[in-house]
C-alpha cells in the first residue's frame, strides 16, 4: 500500500458527546482499492468515526485530509461531494419506494420542474447492469425484496454516483450467507475500480477472508492497524477483546502466506 497515496487521512480524530468522550486521537487512512475492516467492541468509536468521515458529525478537532487536500464538512452532502458515500443496513433505503425512486433519492434528475422518471429508470438500469445486480422488476418497492437485494441497490448508488470512498456500517449483519455472498463480491468488483472500502463489521470470518488491513478501535482510540493476513483469526479477536496489540503472528501458516 505505502507506494500509493491514500485517500482517506483522519488524523487525531477527536468527538465527545455530553460528557462521553466517543474518539480520544484516533486516526485512520484508506488506500484507492483496499478494503480496510473497521473492528472493535460495541461502543468503540467506530460508527463516530466513520460519521465523521461522512459529515454526519462535526469532530471537536483533529484533521481530516481526502486524496491529500484538507477538508471540512459540515453536512453529508459536503462529504458526498467528494465520492465519500455511506450504506447503512437499516436506513439504506426507503421501502415504500422502488429501485429507481430510491438510486436517485436526494439527487432527482429534473427538467423545468419535473421529474424525469423514465431517464431515472434507463439510468438505473444500467447501474445495476454494470454491476452484473439482477432485481425482479424496477417497479416494485424495494420493502418487497431481500436483504442482499436492497443492499445492492445501495451499492449500486454509490458507485452511480462516482463514489470513491465507499462506507459500510454493519451492511450484511441482516443478511443471509448467500445474500452476503453476494454483496461481497459485489465489494470484490469495486475494489478493481479503485474504489476505497470502509467495512465494519463483527463478523471476523467476513473480515478475514476479504479485509486487506483491519484497524481495531477500543474505546475511541486506535489499538493497532496492520495487514489482516499479519495476524490469525484468533489473534484479531483477542487484540479486540483485549484492546492491546499483540507482536506480529509467529504462527507458521500466516507467515507462509505472506
Ligand atoms: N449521538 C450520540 N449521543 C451520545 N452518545 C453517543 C452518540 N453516538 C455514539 N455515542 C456513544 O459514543 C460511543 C461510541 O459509539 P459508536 O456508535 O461509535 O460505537 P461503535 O464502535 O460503532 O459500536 P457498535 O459496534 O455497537 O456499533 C458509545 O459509548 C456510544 O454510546
Ligand atoms: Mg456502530
Amino acid at each position: 500500500m505505502s507506494d500509493k497515496k491514500p485517500l482517506v487521512e483522519m488524523i487525531n480524530i477527536c468527538k465527545h458527546f455530553a460528557g462521553l468522550q466517543a474518539l480520544s486521537n484516533a486516526s485512520l487512512e484508506l488506500f484507492p482499492g483496499e478494503v480496510l475492516g473497521l473492528l472493535g467492541h460495541n461502543g468503540a468509536g467506530k460508527s463516530t468515526l466513520i460519521k465523521v468521515l461522512a459529515g454526519a458529525h462535526g469532530a471537536d478537532s483533529g484533521e481530516i485530509k481526502i486524496s491529500g487536500e484538507s477538508v471540512e464538512f459540515e453536512n453529508p452532502n459536503n462529504a458526498r461531494a467528494y465520492g465519500i458515500e455511506t450504506i447503512y443496513q437499516e436506513l439504506a433505503l426507503c421501502g415504500n419506494l422502488n429501485a429507481s425512486a430510491n438510486l436517485f433519492m436526494g439527487r432527482e434528475l429534473t427538467s423545468f420542474g419535473f421529474l424525469r422518471t423514465k431517464a431515472m429508470r434507463v439510468e438505473t438500469q444500467q447501474a445495476l447492469t454494470k454491476l452484473s445486480i439482477k432485481i425482479k422488476s424496477l417497479d416494485v418497492d424495494v420493502e418487497t425484496m431481500s436483504g442482499g437485494q436492497r443492499q445492492a441497490i445501495s451499492i449500486g448508488r454509490a458507485v452511480h454516483f462516482d463514489a470513491k470512498i465507499l462506507i459500510m456500517d454493519e451492511p450484511t449483519a441482516a443478511l443471509g450467507m448467500e445474500e452476503t455472498k453476494m454483496v461481497i463480491e459485489l465489494i470484490q468488483e469495486l475494489k478493481s475500480t479503485g474504489i476505497g472500502i470502509i467495512w465494519i463489521s463483527h463478523d471476523i470470518h467476513d473480515v478475514y477472508a476479504f479485509t486487506d488491513r483491519i484497524a481495531i478501535m477500543n474505546g475511541g482510540k486506535n489499538v493497532i492497524t496492520c495487514a489482516t493476513k499479519d495476524y490469525t483469526q484468533d489473534e484479531i479477536v483477542s487484540m479486540i477483546i483485549s484492546g492491546r496489540a499483540l507482536p506480529k503472528s509467529q504462527n507458521s501458516e500466516v507467515s507462509e502466506a505472506n
